[in-house]
């Protein structure tokens, strides 16, 4: 073939290939706009491939532009240099107590700059953070400590954290756990003062020969997930993980400029992954609240200049639920990065306060797969079209609606469902997407993995969501399956508060599922009670128990008086016939009770108060 044959066929197929790729390929251009606005991935992956940690990123951010705002928080202002200092402060105090890299402290705060400080000073050690959930209390605060392995446990200033912590202090003694506690006057026996002996400690560099055994694949911090089975688990995020999520803000077209505001808790993942790693990568400025007010959030916008906020569903949802006001559009915010968002609040939310973009994602923390939607379709939270699967894999495969299982084949195999219909979302585990799995027996973790997929011998996360993806591609939330459903933007686990509930004498068995109520995200929690024959139920007394035991989001909305509960073959509870029976009275013959907070006990629910919640007359908290 001559040169000329060859410049013939170039030019011809530069003439013709926008036409073969539209008629063979027609996603060809949307794939190429999801790619150039998904770079800061490529960037990071980087990072990870050079072991260039949050806490190298955090260091190298505070030597470049050290007089940066870092953190806002009420009337605190924070640079990078301060923060760097107090959290090196931390680690040189911790570094003479004892911990070293690879071990665990836990952490029971509320949202506060010492927080951050603690956590990035632990972290400057190689030490793991247990990331307590603070709503927790009495055996589930126990157990979630156990599970960390911690033998130090740092103790925000407020009252409430410090009581829970009295109540289990002698079983953390018998332990021989140190307890430091943060604030001025710390009187109680067993609890030592942190605050002076941190202020005490020098704001030099930490060595980083300290932390030089820290890989990529180390555990950086536990966080707590209700998953499908039992006790909240111990999610293990990797500083791999971290990098990834830092990435988010990048994503949602945040950049140094930006001023992002936080109302999430420190404990959950979309504080402290997205939002804390995310400010640190893109080195701009983060304000954090100490707990989410609707009432408040757009005087704190305009008060502290946002220009970006994150969100979980439920949030965005609050807000909109707000009276209407004057100034509702006088903010800087063009931005909103999260997820969980519905699409009846999506557009409202953006027109009421004139934000220009909405960036939704999709990640588990545990998960080895997430989606964003860069490209800002409407309802969605990504795009997954076959090319982005080879990028980044994933699969979406049928499943049954009683079990939450995969369907298998004849042969066993795992089978793909089409664009245009629901699928159970899983993705192979491999080194680039990885699963940290969980802290504890290994049998937790292999519980979220799926064995035997498509092949003898492989092995995929499943996340346990249902996801809809439309013949462009586009993906959207469902619903998530089994055994947790979330409820506050909390997710709740069946299983626990089926436990907590069967450790009440006259109950002999509770199914626990969550149950829609038109007009709220999540669904609200319903257990299905068996009382043990020759016991009746003291429902004052069941409501005590359960508001002692259980945090406040996990305590059942609703009860349902049952004579036996029905089981699958393999003996698992059917919840989904009595799901979709819900609390309607008409549709359970069983009698029905609904929690009443204010003379803390349940009360019948007739058809009356039926109609009254369902129109949104009583709510439900
Ligand atoms: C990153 O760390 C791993 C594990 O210690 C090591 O094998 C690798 O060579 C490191 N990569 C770089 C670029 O330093
Ligand atoms: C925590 O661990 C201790 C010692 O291993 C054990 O005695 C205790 O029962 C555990 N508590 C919980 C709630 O798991
Ligand atoms: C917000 O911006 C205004 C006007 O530029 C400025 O005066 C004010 O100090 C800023 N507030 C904060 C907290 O940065």
């Amino acid at each position: 073939m001559g040169w000329e044959t060859v410049l013939y066929s170039v030019l011809a197929g530069v003439v013709t290939a926008p036409i073969l790729i539209k008629l063979f390929y027609p996603h060809f251009l949307t794939d190429a706009r999801f790619i150039l606005k998904s770079l800061p991935i490529t960037k990071l992956e980087r990072n990870i491939k050079n072991n260039v940690s949050i806490i190298t990123r955090f260091i190298q951010q505070a030597a470049a532009r050290p007089d940066r705002r870092f953190l806002m928080f009420e009337e605190e202002v924070y640079t990078y240099r301060q923060m760097d200092r107090w959290s090196n402060r931390v680690g040189h105090f911790f570094h003479g107590q004892g911990p070293r890299a690879g071990e665990t402290v836990a952490i029971f705060m509320l949202n506060e700059p010492a927080y951050l400080a603690v956590f990035l000073g632990l972290s400057k050690l190689g030490t793991t953070s247990a990331l307590l959930n603070s709503n927790l209390r009495s055996k589930s605060l126990l157990h979630c400590f156990n599970v960390s392995g911690a033998k130090n446990l740092i103790v925000g200033k407020e009252e409430a954290l410090r009581s829970a912590i009295l109540e289990i202090l002698p079983e953390l003694q018998q332990q021989g756990v140190t307890v430091w506690v943060l604030g001025d006057q710390v009187q109680e026996n067993g609890l030592l003062p942190l605050e002076e002996r941190v202020e005490a400690a020098s704001g030099e560099p930490i060595p980083e020969e300290l932390r030089a055994d820290i890989k990529m694949k180390d555990i950086m911090a536990y966080i707590y997930t209700s998953g499908t089975t039992g006790l909240p688990k111990a999610a293990k995020v990797s500083y791999a993980r971290m990098v990834y999520a830092s990435m988010f803000f990048g994503l949602s077209g945040a950049t140094k400029d930006d001023v992002v505001y936080c109302a999430l808790p420190l404990y959950h993942s979309a504080a402290l992954c997205i939002g804390l790693a995310g400010t640190v990568e893109t080195g701009c400025t983060w304000v954090l609240r100490r707990k989410f007010s609707a009432s408040k959030f757009w005087d704190d916008c305009r008060k502290y200049n946002v220009t970006v906020v994150q969100y979980i569903g439920e949030l965005l949802r609050y807000l909109c639920a707000q009276p209407k006001r004057a100034n509702d559009k006088d903010n800087q915010v063009w931005g909103a990065l999260g997820n969980g968002l519905r699409p009846e609040v999506w557009s409202e939310f953006q027109e009421r306060f004139g934000v220009s973009d909405v960036v939704e994602f999709y990640a588990a923390t545990e998960g080895n797969v997430g989606f964003v939607n860069v490209l800002q379709k409407f309802g969605a939270i990504g795009y997954a079209s076959p090319l982005m699967r080879k990028l980044r894999p994933c699969n979406f495969v049928k499943y049954d609606v009683a079990t939450g299982e995969p369907i298998r084949d004849e042969n066993g195999w795992c089978i793909e469902t089409k664009p245009g219909e629901n699928g159970l979302v899983i993705a192979p585990i491999t080194q680039r997407t990885f699963f940290d799995g969980y802290a504890g027996k290994k049998a937790l973790s292999e519980k979220k993995i799926l064995r035997d997929v498509f092949k003898k011998g492989d092995g995929y996360f499943n996340s346990g969501d249902v996801l809809f993806m439309d013949t462009d591609y586009f993906v959207y939330f469902v619903d998530r399956l089994g055994d947790t459903f979330r409820w506050k933007g909390e997710n709740v686990a069946t299983t626990e508060v089926s436990q907590v509930l069967s450790e009440h004498e006259p109950i002999q068995e509770a199914n626990v599922y969550g149950v829609k109520i038109p007009g709220y995200d999540g669904r609200a929690g319903m257990a299905s009670i068996i009382v043990r024959p020759d016991h009746s139920l003291d429902l004052p007394k069941l409501y005590e128990h359960v508001a002692q035991y259980l945090p406040p989001y996990a305590v059942p909305r609703f009860l349902r008086m049952q004579q036996a509960i029905d089981v699958t073959g393999t003996f698992k509870q059917k919840k989904v016939a009595s799901v979709e029976e819900g609390f309607d009275p008409r549709q359970v013959s069983d009698p029905l009770y609904f929690m009443d907070t204010s003379s803390k006990t349940y009360r019948p629910v007739d058809q009356d108060l039926y109609d009254k919640i369902i129109k949104g007359e009583v709510t439900v908290n």
